[in-house]
């Protein structure tokens, strides 16, 4: 209790409730069960921030779909993205033959995603396409686009709902502002 007060202190603002990010959630299951009808769904989630939202993801997919787990950094504690993505951990099944869709927490600048869609892309998939709860546009440094995305939200940084800052406030069950002096 006293915790999780603590974490709180840390929020300026609630940007998105328990019962919104469900709403969200529920809607991109609804689209990707529709589109990836009869075809051969495999969900990659994007560790560590994508655990919570693939875990309600998954389970408001009404088709068949397989799951694996990729785990990466780009950040180390800062809230900038240092560009160089470092693969923590690899997948355990082959892509070829799968429609892939890459389940992701939030696409900022976009390097992350760029330089992983290249890696599987390699590995010859059937299909593949982004999925990000979060997208802020005005962060883009790279070209990437998310087929299925949550919010578009603007330049702030969040945390909550699988979001970290210095791998602290994931297991928020809402997505909040982190107050600036908490990273400043
Ligand atoms: P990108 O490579 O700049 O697009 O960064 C993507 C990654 O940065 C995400 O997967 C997150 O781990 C992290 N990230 C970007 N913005 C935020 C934020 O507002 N809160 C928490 N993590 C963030
Ligand atoms: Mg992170």
């Amino acid at each position: 209790m006293k915790e999780r007060l603590e974490m709180l202190e840390d929020i300026e603002d609630v940007l998105f409730t328990e019962r919104q990010i469900a709403v969200m959630v529920e809607r991109i299951g609804q689209e990707i069960s529709r589109d990836y009808k009869g075809k051969n769904l495999l969900l990659i989630s994007v560790l560590k921030g994508s655990v919570v939202f693939m875990a309600d993801l998954m389970r408001s997919i009404s088709i068949p779909a397989r799951i694996d787990f990729m785990a990466v950094s780009s950040y180390g504690s800062g809230v900038k993205t240092s560009g160089v993505v470092k693969i923590n951990m690899d997948l355990n099944l082959p892509l070829e033959g799968y429609d892939i869709v890459v389940v992701e927490d939030i696409l900022d600048s976009g390097k992350t995603l760029h330089y992983l869609m290249e890696l599987l892309e390699g590995r010859n998939p059937n299909s593949i396409r982004v999925c990000t709860l979060f997208d802020k546009p005005d962060r883009r440094e790279v070209d990437v686009q998310a087929s299925y995305v949550g919010s578009v939200i603007p330049d702030a940084f969040i945390v909550g709902y699988g979001l970290d800052y210095a791998e602290k406030y994931r297991n928020l069950p809402f997505v909040g502002v982190l107050k600036p002096q908490v990273y400043e």
